[in-house]
């Protein structure tokens, strides 16, 4: 599968901003505010690579526990698929769990994406092209 983004927890979603543009990404578009998953999110490009960053806003964000145990840093890596429904039933054969329902994405123009864990090889996303 394509990776579609990396994603990457932050603590302080504009600092980071800066750091990233120092590192020679550009935002593709502003920070948007997921109100589902309370964070404050946004995407940026360098040549052909796009990571988002995902900044939780409070407790109830699903992301909170996750940045105050890991710190900031890389947690899931998203991958594009064609079809979600069979890509889900392939990756459930394999041994991964789906830890979000299928839902629509805040940020990459309103596409349907689910969040999976595997054993071996952690968070993942997949998101339907
Ligand atoms: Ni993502």
């Amino acid at each position: 599968m394509k990776i579609h983004h990396i994603g990457y927890l932050v603590k302080n979603i504009e600092a980071a901003i800066d750091e990233f543009i120092a590192l020679g990404y550009q935002l593709t578009d502003e920070v948007c505010w997921d109100e589902r998953r309370d964070i404050d999110l946004c995407f940026m490009r360098s040549g052909s690579y796009l990571i988002e960053l995902v900044m939780p806003k409070s407790e109830r964000s699903v992301v909170w526990n996750l940045l105050k145990k890991n710190g900031i840093g890389p947690y899931h890596i998203c991958y594009e698929t064609g079809s979600l429904p069979e890509a889900l039933n392939e990756l459930k054969l394999r041994g991964y769990v789906v830890i979000s329902d299928p839902l629509e994405a805040v940020g990459i123009s309103g596409r349907t994406v689910c969040f999976l864990t595997g054993r071996n090889a952690g968070m993942i996303e997949l998101v339907e092209v």
